[in-house]
């Protein structure tokens, strides 16, 4: 990678979909913080100011725009076009003109670069409650709406050395029907890049990038059958060869057979890979806990008793992998406005600094959907890849109340026949995550001639992104009433079926 562009983040809810925009146009960026000094090396060729949930009335911006104006091609979006006119003695002011939805932007100067094949009078998308009513005199309106005088601004040819825009739409956005073009139009036709960030070029390079860091050293890693921890071992694997040693632990809260069909898996990929048995460690601590925060915290100490123990079998050891990506860096350093991130869990299997190991994390900049495109580049087999999430603490968090080992064996049972069920009628890739729940509630049936009094297991199954927002799936009935019918004949416990219909907000896709 020889160039990128930089996101300033003022704390949008929209500011990773920017730097997705940039990198579907094989532009690598990278999002910062509006709290760091911006540093311009010689890979950087833009810089686009994000939106914000901030007026620019009563937000104290530490960076000044005067440290980068001039020196480098600049996009500010909503907010950040807002800032930019304030600080350089433009007006913007908290007014009627405040804009929510769609709108059609008129241009003004169609031969200006940013609009190269942009037809006039198409859909943006407007989100502010600030306008920006005058302009700082370096710089002219190219677009408007018909509620707003400055939808879309630049610097006047010759006030600075490197060209400035504004926009107060989100060309980020899908509602913004060309939104792809104008971004396209700044990385290419203002900015110069070149797109040279491709999955095999970032392969190439990581992989070379690693060989030299690792240089002959070990490294240790756990994996969890995901698709992150896989593709980082796997990169790994490739730089390092079996100077990778991974873990697969079995906590006894994974799916039905997943332990062995997955460690199979694993081991057919070549990895350097043993499997550990520790089921009986994890569920006698588990045994009679229901509150979830503590199933979490046990969960999570025994991981690490488990993972330190077999990490003292393999001496001299430098390096600890992990699969972290993209948006977990973000989150941890990202303005905490109120678009704040909801989402507090954090995975499983986070390792003490007593391990006394350096972090390697080859996903680290990659968001969730390149790690799959990456992961199909190097061959990490589609089974993997295209798995729904699992949660760290496993079916543990899908069993409410006491866990015991009965109640286990009638969660992984019902959770079997609905997953496989989802599988046999190519449901499975339709639906972003799925399972079972075993609820605390016994009722009323009659099986025969008998009255039953028995468990109730909830079906869960929501289409969503990336997990923070999350719609149910609208499973056909027909299927639904076959899964129900089955659990309920063949799990011996189970006497009811029913099918969760909340939307994350305000439920989540978890019910612990
Ligand atoms: P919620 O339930 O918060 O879940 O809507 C959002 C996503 O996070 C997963 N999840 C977890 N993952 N450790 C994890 O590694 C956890 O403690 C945890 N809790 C929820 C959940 O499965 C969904 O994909």
């Amino acid at each position: 990678m020889k160039e990128k562009v930089i996101i300033v983040d003022f704390g949008s809810q929209y500011t990773q979909l920017i730097a997705r925009r940039v990198r579907e146009h094989y532009v690598y960026s990278e999002i910062q913080p509006c709290t760091d000094t911006i540093d311009i090396d010689e890979t950087v060729k833009a810089i686009i100011l994000s939106g914000s949930p901030m007026s620019v009335k009563n937000f104290d911006v530490e960076i000044s725009p005067q440290s980068f104006l001039g020196k480098i091609p600049v996009l500010g979006i909503c907010f950040g076009a807002q800032w930019l006119s304030e600080e350089l003695g433009g007006r913007v002011e908290a007014s009627s003109k405040r804009e929510y939805g769609k709108a059609r932007l008129h241009v003004e100067k169609e031969e200006d670069p940013i609009f190269n094949g942009f037809s006039d009078d198409n859909q943006i998308w407007m989100s502010h409650a600030d306008t920006i009513l005058d302009l700082p005199d370096e710089f002219e309106i190219i677009g408007r709406t018909d509620s707003i005088p400055v939808a879309a601004y630049r610097s006047r040819e010759g006030a600075f050395e490197q060209s400035i825009y504004g926009l107060q739409f989100h060309p980020e956005v899908t509602h913004t029907i060309q939104g792809e073009a104008i971004i396209g139009n700044f990385l290419f036709h203002v900015a110069g890049c070149t797109g040279d960030w491709t999955t095999a070029s970032f392969v190439d390079e990581s992989i070379s990038a690693l060989k030299v860091k690792l240089d002959g050293d070990k490294v240790l890693m756990g994996l969890s059958g995901g698709v992150d921890s896989t593709v980082g071992a796997t990169l790994l694997h490739r730089a390092i060869g079996d100077n990778l040693h991974s873990f697969f632990i079995d906590n006894g809260l994974l799916r039905k057979d997943e332990f062995e069909h997955v460690l199979a898996a694993y081991k057919r990929m070549g990895l350097n890979v043993t499997g550990i048995d520790a089921r009986e460690e994890f569920l006698s601590e588990l045994k009679g806990v229901s509150d979830p925060e503590e199933k979490r915290k046990i969960i999570g100490r025994v991981f690490i008793e488990v993972f330190q123990r077999e990490a003292a079998k393999i001496p001299d050891v430098k390096w600890l992998g992990q699969g972290t990506i993209y948006p977990d860096v973000i989150e941890s350093v990202s303005v905490k406005g109120p678009s704040a991130t909801i989402k507090s869990h954090h995975n499983v299997g986070g390792l003490p600094e007593s391990l006394h190991l350096q972090l390697v994390e080859p996903l680290r900049n990659l968001f969730k959907d390149e790690v799959r495109l990456v992961g199909k580049e190097i061959g990490v087999p589609e089974e993997i890849l295209s798995r729904h999430p699992f949660p760290g603490p496993g079916l543990s968090i899908r069993l409410l109340g006491p866990i015991n080992k009965d109640r286990l064996r009638i969660l992984k049972e019902a959770d079997a026949i609905y997953i496989d069920g989802l599988k046999d009628h190519d449901l499975y890739d339709k639906v972003w995550q799925a399972g079972a729940i075993l609820l605390p509630v016994q009722s009323v049936g009659v099986m025969g001639d008998e009255r039953t009094y028995e468990w109730t297991i909830a079906l869960r199954a929501v289409n969503s992104r990336d997990g923070m927002t999350a719609e149910w799936s609208k499973l056909p009935y027909d299927f639904l009433a076959e899964i129900s019918t089955k659990i309920i004949n063949e799990v011996k416990g189970v006497n009811r079926v029913v099918y969760d219909i909340s939307t994350k907000p305000p439920s989540t896709i978890e019910w612990e």
